[in-house]
């Protein structure tokens, strides 16, 4: 398969989506087993639900903590980890890149670690197996720091994430199905910035034509992509 000499490109993004986790043993979310088809997001996963039943969507959002506090990043995570000079841009809420030991990464939909209170505005991290609390000091529920179904994207990290990938020359898509807008249009914005464009996923995703199409695990690919001895 073809290397790629990461010295030849001056602004690197990696790009990332469930199927990077895949291998973690993380499920995606669409597909056979995919979280979309166990649970109906319209009672987990937006805000109409969170403000019908707090608790029971805080009770899920526990559930897929403990499902990833029993997952470990694998040696795709540790390699994207280890490469100099990159961006790493992820749809994924599971913090994996950063137990990998990946800094600065641009969340595009938020952190299962994170919750925040809708009345006053306090923000909070929480590691746990189990929310440390679920109430804000407030007295107001707190909400999971996630872009839900119908919420529109942190206006900051959108910014953030479009110029990095506007001035891009290397642009690399791991395990996203492209099914979720805005993040579904950015190897198209990758590719009008003329970055040399690379997709590694086992199925087609079917965004854009890619210079380069990988069709293996996350992990496989990126070890053979990209030669970092
Ligand atoms: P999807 O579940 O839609 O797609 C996962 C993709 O990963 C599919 O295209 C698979 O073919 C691919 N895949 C599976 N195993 C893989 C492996 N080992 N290596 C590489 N690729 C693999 O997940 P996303 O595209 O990330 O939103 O979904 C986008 C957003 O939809 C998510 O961020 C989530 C969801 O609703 C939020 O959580 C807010």
């Amino acid at each position: 398969m073809k290397q790629i000499d990461l010295s030849l490109y001056r602004r690197i993004i990696l790009f990332t989506g469930a199927g990077m986790s895949a291998e973690s043993g993380v499920p995606t979310y669409r597909g056979k087993g995919g979280v979309w088809s166990r649970y109906d997001y319209q009672e987990y996963a937006c805000q109409a639900a969170f403000e019908r039943d707090p608790e029971k969507v805080l009770r899920f959002h526990e559930l897929r903590r403990r499902t990833v506090l029993d997952c470990h990043p694998h040696d795709g995570h540790r390699l994207i980890a280890a490469m100099p000079e990159v961006c790493l841009i992820t749809q994924n809420i599971d913090g994996m890149h950063q137990r990998a030991g990946s800094r600065d990464v641009v969340e595009l939909h938020g952190s299962l670690w994170r919750l925040r209170c809708e009345r006053c505005g306090a923000g909070k991290e929480d590691f746990g197996r189990s929310y440390e609390t679920l109430r804000c000091d407030c007295g107001n529920w707190l909400r999971p720091a996630i872009v839900w179904f119908g919420d529109l994207l942190d206006e900051a990290v959108m910014h953030e994430a479009s110029e990095l990938i506007s001035a891009c020359d290397l642009f690399v898509s791991i395990g996203t199905s492209g099914a979720v807008w805005p993040a579904a249009g950015f190897p198209a914005l990758a590719r009008r910035a003329g970055a040399y464009c690379i997709e590694i996923n086992p199925e087609p995703s079917g965004t854009i034509s890619y210079d380069l199409v990988i069709r293996e695990p996350a992990s496989k690919a990126l070890s053979r992509l990209f030669d970092m001895k």
